[in-house]
């Protein structure tokens, strides 16, 4: 998508090289060994990598077939997750700093969290749930800002076998109860408020509200993190701070089996409510720990920074888990980076001598639009590595980063992957892969790309390839099931395009093989780098009594990447307003959370359907794209005259 006719390359420097802990040709043989002998490949990074409380006998015993999917890594070992990401570094490393905080307010000082503080506050967090009657396999959900609290509570969880699903604090208090109510967790866990960019969120008021949805047995555990004052429910609240003071500082590890899911993280499709995506402990961790470390070239003393939130996968993976098991300095910031103004992320850069710095291409192209006198101010001379994640990157916004942060010498690593994937898929390895801005390049050890014809499903053997991005193999990293309904993991991922799993994703290989990602197929949209279901937005839509039916497309935005455009068909008795769009645009914003809030909303008298009433909204995107040249056929429409209307009438002109 984002190619030229040629392509810049830059390869990585020779000083880089040097130093890096996978250079081209070692990529190239381990690459092919991975693929060749999967088990042994595995096998060894496993042991090497992770500590085991049993070995495991097994490797891999995974099957995509439609009807039998399963997919198990080092299923008969015993371990835990959060002995591999503590425990097991207080010899060597328990004055070392394991996070460091850094606040919403700069002036609050950071604060720096070493592994033996960590193994203490997990230890002292995890003696708080088993107090409230949490046991190995029971669900924890967790609704708090970034903030360490965060990181204790789900190593707390890992620690006593618990199973958490961090809530993103940005959701709504009925997003909130719709996952506290499918996972059936026993205890939801939340701050009292949020401070970011200068405003505080009313966590503990949200999650007071979703709790009227839920079991009156689901107990909520507050940390009073700013002090605010908030509503106290006797019996059911349970101040956290105050009781970790009282609990043992120490709690012993639950052994458990890789295969145990280690979490649940919610997330968006093209159809019905959030899926619960489910990760294991063996496979996910040491896909983390090994991402982490070569896709940033981590080594041992270096800084890392992920900016992502510790409510999406991003966060899990590298904020928490993978640098963590890696023995690495993980930052943890709670801020924003326009506040108090955008030099924040580049003053973080500074203070802090990052190393590896992580963020999403829309957080470049709203820095970029602020100019570059915010980034000019700051040291960054720290940097070794630049990453992105979530969106395909732009050249503009690629060349910025390059030219502004990485002053024309760093290595950018463009990394594609999902929730479902657990860690990098493909992705360059800084000191192996020659990039090309826009190209997640190549893929990871033991990932099997395929590039699908979209209608007949099979595979393109020659390298330039154009279709859907499908993966032939398992990875360790893999999602497992989805909580509560395996057949819908079927369905969703293998029932497209049978043998494979399919990640919803179009794709381009180039002469090199090379891989392009063009974005979602299906009806997934990515606002800012959140993946949004349309589906999600448009039942929301339709739950407010003044609408009769919508339908939501994405459309271009030069800051979101896409923007949500909504065409809603109002009750017969109702009159289009601006004010009664901005109450559309409010209730969206309270039953999903204000990153589902729609940009444009389009008043649609009618929409265009097939005879058989399926809303073509193939259609729908090109009015929203403003590309509506190209309509293609709509004879098949039961009233094709409602196109003109909506075409006159189009927002984005
Ligand atoms: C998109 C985020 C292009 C893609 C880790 C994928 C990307 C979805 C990239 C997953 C990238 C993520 N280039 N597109 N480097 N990274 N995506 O589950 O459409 O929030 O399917 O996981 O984001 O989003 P999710």
């Amino acid at each position: 998508m984002n190619e030229a006719s040629n392509p810049k390359i830059y390869p990585p420097s020779n000083d880089f090289v040097a130093k890096a802990h996978v250079g081209a040709e070692t990529y190239e043989t381990m690459y092919k060994a991975s693929i060749e002998d999967p088990e042994s490949f595995w096998g060894e990074q496993a042991k090497t990598r992770l500590d085991w409380i049993e070995s495991f006998t097994k490797v891999k015993d995974a099957d995509f077939t439609l009807g039998k999917v399963k997919i198990k890594w080092f299923e008969d070992g015993v371990l835990n997750v959060a002995y591999n990401c503590i425990d097991r570094h207080l010899e060597e490393r328990g004055d070392q700093t394991a996070i460091i905080f850094e606040p919403d307010e700069p002036g609050d000082g950071a604060q720096h969290i070493t592994y033996r503080e960590l193994h203490e506050k997990v230890c002292r967090f995890a003696n708080v749930l088993l107090a409230q009657g949490v046991m190995r396999g029971d669900r924890v959900v967790i609704y708090l800002p970034m903030i360490p609290e965060a990181a204790y509570a789900m190593l707390a969880c890992a620690r006593i076998g618990a199973i958490h699903s961090v809530v993103f604090a940005g959701f709504s208090p009925d997003a909130l109860a719709n996952r506290i109510n499918d996972c059936q967790a026993k205890v939801v866990i939340t701050a009292d408020t949020a401070p970011r960019g200068g405003r505080r969120t009313a966590l503990k008021s949200n999650t007071d509200a979703a709790l009227l949805h839920c079991s009156d047995k689901v107990r909520c555990l507050v940390v009073k993190h700013t002090g605010d004052q908030t509503t106290w429910i006797q019996d059911r609240d349970v101040d956290v701070k105050a009781m970790m003071a009282e609990v043992a500082p120490d709690c012993p590890i639950r052994p458990m089996g890789a295969e145990d899911p280690l979490f649940i993280l919610y997330t968006s499709g093209s159809t019905g409510k959030p899926k619960g995506v489910v990760h294991s402990s063996g496979g996910y961790l040491l896909y983390a720990a090994m991402t982490q470390e070569l896709t940033f070239d981590y080594h041992d003393g270096d800084v890392f920074w992920c900016g992502a939130d510790v409510g999406w996968v991003t966060g899990h993976t590298y904020i928490i888990y993978g640098p963590l098991a890696n023995g690495a300095t993980t930052l943890m910031f709670e801020g924003v980076p326009t506040y108090p103004d955008a030099s924040r992320f580049w003053q973080v850069i500074e203070k802090h001598k990052v190393n590896q710095f992580y963020t999403a291409p829309t957080a470049i192209r709203a820095l970029m639009g602020q100019g570059t006198k915010f980034v000019e101010g700051s040291d960054l001379s720290s940097l070794k590595v630049l990453g992105t994640v979530g969106e395909p990157i732009n050249p503009e916004a690629w060349n910025w980063y390059n030219d502004n942060v990485g002053k024309g010498k760093l290595p950018i690593v463009d990394t594609w992957w999902q929730t479902e994937t657990g860690g990098h898929m493909i992705t360059p390895l800084p000191g192996a892969t020659a990039t090309k801005p826009g190209s997640a390049t190549k893929p990871f050890f033991g990932v099997q790309p395929v590039v699908l014809d979209a209608t007949s499903g099979k595979e393109i053997e020659e390298t330039q390839a154009e279709g859907v991005l499908a993966i032939k193999q398992s990875w360790p990293g893999q999602m497992r099931t989805v909580w509560g309904d395996h057949e819908r993991f079927e369905k969703t991922y293998f029932s497209d395009y049978k043998g494979y799993y399919f990640a919803g994703d179009g794709c381009r290989r180039d002469a090199d093989g090379y891989y392009w990602i063009t974005g979602r197929v299906d009806d997934v949209i990515n606002v800012s780098g959140h993946r949004m279901g349309t589906a999600e937005v448009e039942s929301a839509l339709v739950a407010h009594a003044k609408v009769a039916e919508a339908a939501v497309v994405g459309y271009p935005h030069e800051v979101k990447g896409q923007g949500i455009y909504a065409y809603v068909t109002l009750m017969n008795d109702v009159e289009p307003s601006d004010e009664l769009r901005k109450e559309l645009e409010g209730w969206v914003r309270n039953e999903i959370g204000p990153i589902a809030k729609p940009d444009l909303i389009q008043w649609a008298p009618g929409l265009p359907k097939t005879r058989s009433g399926k809303i073509m909204r193939r259609i729908l995107r090109k009015i929203a794209e403003n590309d509506y040249g190209a309509l293609g056929d709509t004879s098949t429409l039961a009233d094709p005259s409602v196109v003109d209307e909506l075409i006159e009438n189009r927002m984005n002109k």
